[in-house]
């Protein structure tokens, strides 16, 4: 594209961008858009005060289709417009819309596939064909939105301009199935100006692709380093851009930036605002400040993606600390082939905080795998720049037609562990069999938990808006809706190493690295004794090194351990889609020769709880601790109300909770942990798991575990950063030897303070003492109804914080949000309840946590009520 167009539509845009500015919903006067709640008869807004519009004045044939309600509203919809109503299609059905020829649309098509009325969503299978272009074949959304564990579906095409000024829509049930139907819940048709230009063909430096005459399809749209931006907050083209992070690969992340506060990004003369908002380029990963270690690896991201098709690949940059030429030089690989040499982005832009981007085109053939997108940067070594280090700011990665002019792929193939762990979900929730209480469910359900969270991740915008709560520092991720990926779950092929016999979908082995087992052996000179920094039920933790100097924490399985093959995949099922800052990050897993082995990040201050007694570290301050249970109180936030499905981790502890060499706490070890209540259900019957000491007693007697069970052992957690003493020691008087019983004991007596910590007394501001004492004792209450929510407990630690450091100022802000429940503890549990639980729950119910002492000893003081 030369100036002259660009400048051209600059003008064109402008106009509608100022009118989308000053208009904040789109109203029927916008002739330009069409944003359709399909089905349905009256307007309605959505979650961004969007208003969506019946749909039935654009259907040319109406009377083939019917308009319908859906039966189920799950949770993670953001607005009940437009997913809650839908208009079901029996045969072909076409809607017309009259728009300005010779201009470029975006057509974003919303599918929540769920029952309405008679109809089961699983028979929907249906083709979307606009002019000549196909854009949905043989799709099926339900089928898709499972695979991708979302509850609803956008697809978002660019179509080309339409010679005679209808753009047609046509809605066609797949003939080869009986019973089939098409349904669609929203329809955005929104114009836009031509944002696409000649690409550079990897591989072939002198062939460009032009996307003009093609109708192409958002793969990815990714706001790299940096949050996901809703519609509203885009540049005038109603686009949603999503974190990147859950699509790096490899051990090393790079670091994010962020523009100065002072820093202005000043778009060139040439270049359209529309490009991309300013949020995407005052955003940015680099490699880290270690330039050696930066020579040695590549920043790396992988996308599934469709075989047999051309991608268009666009990069956005804007340097926001360097300000000369060859300072930071790298290139650019897609699917290991170069795309650009000596990427300078202040070459390109001229300048500091001036956003440039740059498009290449790559064709992914239909390989015998899945089919991957590697899109990654490394230091350009041969143009000797001053600093060893890449960046990158943004991602949109589209796909185009191909010659017959289709864009379909095929549905994509849920992974068996989540089809698994699905349906042991649906026997035991469905309400009618309420009667199956104490039915087992396998560590698969924690898959379903992974897959979950991706869903969640998307759609948790509505939930955070809700969230009194909202000081998440922005780190959980986000994926994009139109992940059209085809996923098996039988094959990994993650650098091509044998894991034939792997069960991690293919979907979390993509998220996450696999190392082969000589790299693990290499990484910890064959697992030598020295390099053992914890051991657990599950085995031993080495200490290691990979990718030439990137430190990690190698948990490797004790072979013998059996109920360790469910955990293993659960929890790389799990971690490797949660990325969090107070979570211990998972980089890669190993499995070959019957060994299971996953690698995190490495802690280097090691488990709170070594800091806390019983070594020879230094002592923390008081409002170092305070942080600490800050961010763990922040991690388990996440996990209960971050994800469609509630997160329970089952087993908090002081150590479970890591420390790295920033003193940031992170929640580790989900091994035990477990999809929480979806629907109406409110707990989930399991058996008894977790450490002694750390237990809820209301657990123990009716085996129901809540999110209010990870509340209790925070509380716990709690006292124990006060007291610095175990959760249980079997050495003191029997009433002291649980520290929930004894602290609650003390702390309604008053006399919490002859038990604190000695090194920290007189050094606590006694107004946060008693913040601190009074949320711990909340967590602790015997009901979990009567404890307080994650996130309260984290809004009185931030509150308790404020008083330690500054006690008048807090006192300003008003209090109050722990629920008020003065009535008595009583001790009237049923403890004989726990002999019977514990054999049930057996074996792995006692962990390393029972401090080396006598099971039988710990036993005995539980079953016995005069001992807690
Ligand atoms: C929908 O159909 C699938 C497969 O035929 C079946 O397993 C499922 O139970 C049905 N759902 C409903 C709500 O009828
Ligand atoms: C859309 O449909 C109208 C009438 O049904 C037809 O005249 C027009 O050519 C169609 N447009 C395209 C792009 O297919
Ligand atoms: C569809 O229905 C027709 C007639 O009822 C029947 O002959 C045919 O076998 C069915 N096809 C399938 C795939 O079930
Ligand atoms: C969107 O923009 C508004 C107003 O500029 C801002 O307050 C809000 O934080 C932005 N949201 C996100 C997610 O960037
Ligand atoms: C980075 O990726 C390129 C292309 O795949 C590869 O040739 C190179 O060896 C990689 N470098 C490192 C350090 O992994
Ligand atoms: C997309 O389809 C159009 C029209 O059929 C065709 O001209 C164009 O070449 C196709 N694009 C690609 C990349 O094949
Ligand atoms: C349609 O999709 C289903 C589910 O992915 C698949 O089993 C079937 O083979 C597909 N049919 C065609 C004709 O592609
Ligand atoms: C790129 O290279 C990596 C390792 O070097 C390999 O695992 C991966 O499969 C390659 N990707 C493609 C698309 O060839
Ligand atoms: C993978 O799953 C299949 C079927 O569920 C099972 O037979 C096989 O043993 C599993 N493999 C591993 C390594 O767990
Ligand atoms: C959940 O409970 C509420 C109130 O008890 C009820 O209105 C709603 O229909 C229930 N939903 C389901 C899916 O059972
Ligand atoms: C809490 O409840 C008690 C008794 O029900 C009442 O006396 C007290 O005022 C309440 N406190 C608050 C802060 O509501």
């Amino acid at each position: 594209m030369n100036i002259s167009t660009h400048v051209l539509f600059s003008i064109v845009f402008f106009s509608f961008f100022l009118s989308s500015l000053h208009v904040t919903s789109y109203s029927k006067s916008d002739s330009y858009s069409f944003v359709l709640n399909c089905g349905s008869t009256t307007a309605g807004p959505d979650a961004d005060g969007r208003n969506w519009v019946p749909d039935s004045k654009y259907l040319t044939l109406s009377d083939n289709s019917i308009p319908a309600k859906a039966d189920f509203q799950d949770p993670s919809l953001p607005s009940l417009v437009p997913y809650m109503s839908a208009r079901i299609f029996t045969s072909e059905s076409t809607y017309r819309f009259s728009v300005t020829p010779k201009k470029r649309h975006w057509v974003r098509l919303h599918f929540y596939p769920s029952t309405y009325s008679t109809l089961n969503a699983s028979d929907a299978y249906f083709s979307v064909v606009s002019g000549d272009f196909t854009l949905l074949n043989n799709f099926s959304a339900s089928i898709t939105a499972q695979a991708l564990t979302q509850a609803y579906i956008v697809r978002e095409f660019s179509l080309t301009p339409s010679d005679n000024g209808y753009l047609n829509i046509t809605f066609k049930p797949t003939e080869k199935r009986n019973g089939s139907y098409a349904f669609v819940n929203g329809i955005e048709i929104i114009p836009m100006p031509d944002v696409f230009e000649p690409a550079i063909l990897v591989g072939f430096s002198d062939q460009f692709v032009d996307a003009d005459s093609s109708t192409l399809q958002t793969m990815y749209r990714l706001n790299v380093g940096g949050q996901y931006i809703p519609t509203k907050n885009d540049s005038g083209l109603t686009r949603t851009w999503y974190d990147d992070s859950p699509y790096l690969f490899g051990a090393s992340f790079g670091v994010t930036s962020e523009a100065d506060k002072n820093v202005k990004i000043r778009y060139p003369s040439d270049m359209p605002k529309y490009i991309a908002p300013v949020d995407v380029y005052s955003t940015a990963r680099t490699m880290g400040p270690d330039l050696k270690i930066n020579q040695n690896y590549n920043l790396t991201w992988v996308f599934q993606v469709d075989g047999n098709f051309m991608y268009l690949v666009r990069f956005h940059f804007c340097e926001l600390q360097l300000t000369k030429i060859n300072q930071r030089v790298f290139d650019i690989y897609l699917n290991n082939q170069t795309a650009q040499e000596a990427a300078d982005v202040i070459a390109w832009s001229g300048s500091k905080a001036v956003p440039v981007y740059k498009d290449y085109a790559i064709y992914v053939s239909d390989g015998a795998g899945d089919d991957e997108l590697w899109v990654a940067l490394h230091p350009s070594l041969s143009a000797k720049p001053e600093f060893y280090d890449a960046i990158l700011n943004g991602m949109e990665i589209f796909k185009l037609n191909d010659t017959s002019g289709n864009l379909a792929g095929p549905n994509p193939v849920p992974s068996q562990m989540l089809l698994k762990a699905e349906s042991e979900e649906a026997r035991t929730f469905t309400p009618s069999k309420s009667t199956s209480h104490a039915h087992v469910i396998g560590g698969a359900a924690g898959g379903a938990a992974a897959f979950g969270i991706v869903a969640a991740l998307c759609i948790a915008i509505y939930q955070r808006k809700k969230r009194v709560l909202g000081s998440e520092s922005g780190t959980s991720g986000w994926l994009p809706l139109y992940g059209n990926s085809h996923t098996t779950a039988s094959k990994s092929t993650i650098s091509g190493k044998s894991t034939a016999s792997s069960n991690v979908s293919s979907m979390a082995a993509n998220l996450c690295r696999h190392f082969s087992l000589a790299e693990i052996k290499h990484g910890t000179k064959n697992f030598e004794e020295s390099e053992v920094i914890g051991v657990g039920g599950f085995g031993k933790v080495y200490k290691g090194v990979v990718d030439g100097g990137t430190k990690v924490a190698i948990k490797r399985s004790n072979p013998s351990s059996e109920q360790g093959v469910h955990e293993f995949q659960t929890e790389i099922e799990m971690l490797s889609k949660l990325r969090h800052r107070h979570l211990v990050s998972l980089i890669g897993y190993c499995e070959e020769n019957e060994e299971m082995i996953l690698v995190y990040d490495y802690m280097a201050y090691g488990t709170l709880r070594e800091h806390l007694y019983k070594s020879n570290k230094p002592p923390l301050s008081w409002k170092q601790r305070l942080e600490i249970c800050i961010g763990s109180a922040r991690g388990l936030h996440y996990l209960h109300t971050g994800a469609k499905y509630t997160i329970i981790h089952r087993d908090v502890k002081t150590t479970n909770i890591l420390l790295d060499e920033n003193w940031v706490a992170k929640v580790s070890d989900f091994g035990l942990s477990k999809t929480g209540p979806n629907l109406n259900q409110t707990h989930v019957s399991t058996v008894v798991k977790g450490s002694f000491g750390y237990l809820d007693p209301e657990y123990f007697r009716r085996q129901q575990l809540t999110e209010k069970s990870d509340v209790y052992s925070f509380g716990v957690v709690l006292f124990e950063v006060l007291c610095a003493r175990p959760a249980l020691n079997p050495s003191l008087p029997k009433e002291q030897v649980s520290l929930g019983d004894w602290a609650l004991h003390c702390q309604r007596k008053g006399i919490l303070e002859d038990i604190i910590d000695p090194l920290l007394k007189g050094k606590i501001n006694p107004e946060c003492l008693k913040k601190f004492a009074d949320t711990a004792e909340k967590c602790l209450s015997d009901q979990g109804l009567d404890r307080p929510s994650m996130g309260d407990v984290l809004w009185n630690l931030e509150f308790a914080l404020q008083l330690q450091e500054n006690p008048d100022g807090a006192k300003l802000v008003t209090e109050g949000r722990l629920n008020n429940n003065s009535q008595d503890f009583t001790h009237d549990h049923d403890m004989g309840m726990h002999g019977i639980n514990l054999s049930i729950g057996g074996e792995s119910a006692v962990s390393e946590e029972s401090d080396g002492l006598n099971t039988s000893a710990v036993f005995s003081q539980l079953i016995n009520p005069k001992g807690r």
